[in-house]
């Protein structure tokens, strides 16, 4: 089956060769995590390396902190507004919720004019204020995640956890994985007094995934995927083990 590459080393292996076309991928981690990295990086590459033109929707960061943090790691957003290839759109929950549901919106206009592939939503968890209770928000989510879709777009839904290590977030959040097609979860692992970042792959509907916690680090040069922690669980100080466990109880035996 055709893979839409993220062409971010080390993830698209965890992929299985990437992400599914015309899917929603919820990218979730605390503060700091490499969330905003790590869709800037989709973005980029989609236009770089696989001529994908893309869109950015964002509701918190302005825009010219983008392109000043793409800068740091080399990558000239401004470059590729200019060509065409890239376009950054600041909103509202409230104005993208009514541009989807209508036809000719900011989004649908935007993706045609550019033959937009991909979009990075920063942030989904700004659609709370929307909703006053779970089922709600949830109700709010999947009418965002299908606007997207039928307008032909795999998109990159990042969402803040509270959680700095260990456990996920409450149930109201957890409740979106069901929604997503796939779900990446970032996390600080601390093993023995250090601080390292660690990716592990949750959920990729309809394939085959890497199921074990890999390490990630933020380079120069964007995101990178290293090794399994693998052999060093001894080391840890639980936490990993406690990601999983977590993910089972809140996820899987829910499903059950
Ligand atoms: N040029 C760089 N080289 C190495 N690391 C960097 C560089 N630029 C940023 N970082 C790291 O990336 C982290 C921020 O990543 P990012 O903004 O993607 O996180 P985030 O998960 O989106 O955070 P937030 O929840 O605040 O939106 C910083 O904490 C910093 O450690
Ligand atoms: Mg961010």
């Amino acid at each position: 089956m055709d893979r839409v590459r993220t062409g971010i080393k080390g993830l698209d292996e965890m992929l299985d060769g990437g992400f599914l076309p015309q899917t929603a991928n919820l990218v979730e981690g605390a503060p700091g995590t490499g969330k905003t990295t790590l869709g800037m990086q989709f973005i980029y590459k989609g236009i770089t390396d696989f001529g994908e033109p893309g869109l950015i929707l964002t509701f918190e960061q302005d825009t010219q902190q983008y392109y000043h943090d793409a800068a740091n790691f080399g990558w000239d957003l401004k470059r590729l507004v200019r060509e065409g290839a890239l376009r950054i759109i600041r909103s509202s929950p409230e104005v993208t919720l009514a541009d989807l549901e209508h036809v000719g919106g900011q989004i649908e206009l935007a993706a045609r004019d550019l033959g937009a592939r991909r979009i990075l939503v920063d942030s989904l968890s700004h659609f709370e204020c929307l909703a006053s209770d779970p089922v709600a928000y949830r109700r709010v989510v999947y009418g965002f995640i299908n606007g997207l879709k039928r307008e032909g777009l795999v998109s990159i839904l990042t969402r803040e956890s509270p959680a700095l290590l260990g456990e996920p977030g409450d149930d109201d959040q957890e409740d979106v994985a069901f929604v997503v097609d796939s779900y990446l979860l970032l996390r600080y692992v601390e093993i023995a007094s250090v601080v390292h970042r660690a990716l592990l792959v949750l959920k990729l509907r309809g394939s085959d995934h890497a199921k074990d916690i890999r390490r990630f680090e933020i380079t120069e040069k964007g995101l990178v995927v290293r090794d399994k922690f693998e052999g060093q669980e001894g080391l840890m100080s639980g936490t990993p083990h406690s990601m999983v466990r977590a993910f089972e109880k809140a996820f899987v035996e829910k499903r059950r």
